[in-house]
């Protein structure tokens, strides 16, 4: 079911730092930082040809990645983004499959502008996994 892998997102509590690393050291393609209110982080592009890394840090005070960045203080990969045909279907192949949708279940716009949910890690090696409809 599932397409081509989106994106991977690393949550980091310095993103300039980051940005940096991916940037200088590593000599990838970075874009600027997006503020992204409605999702209570700042984003950083960076685009791989294949495929993007999201690099992540908490905005605001209720940041979705907070709790993580607690856990994982020096950050760390937060999910990977997996892209589908069709959202709803993903989503009700998912829940008769016995996963857990994390939220209401219901999909939400995600932070490319497109249906997005997300996958309880427990049911995915540990993984929290986004599902993108392409
Ligand atoms: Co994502």
């Amino acid at each position: 079911m599932i397409g081509r892998l989106n994106h991977v997102a690393i949550a980091t509590s310095d993103i300039k730092k980051a940005a940096r690393i991916y940037r200088d050291t590593l000599g990838a393609k970075v874009s600027d930082e997006v503020p992204q209110p409605d999702h209570g982080v700042v984003t950083v592009f960076v685009d791989l040809g294949n495929t993007k890394i999201e690099l992540l840090e908490p905005l605001g005070e209720n940041s979705p990645i907070a709790n993580f960045l607690k856990k994982n203080p020096s950050g760390g990969v937060h999910h990977v983004c997996y892209e589908v045909e069709d959202i709803i279907a993903a989503r009700d192949q998912m829940r008769a499959a016995g996963a857990t949708i994390t939220g209401t279940g219901e999909p939400r716009i995600g932070a490319h502008g497109k249906p997005v949910i997300f996958l309880h890690p427990k049911d995915f090696v540990g993984t929290l996994v986004e599902l993108e409809q392409a």
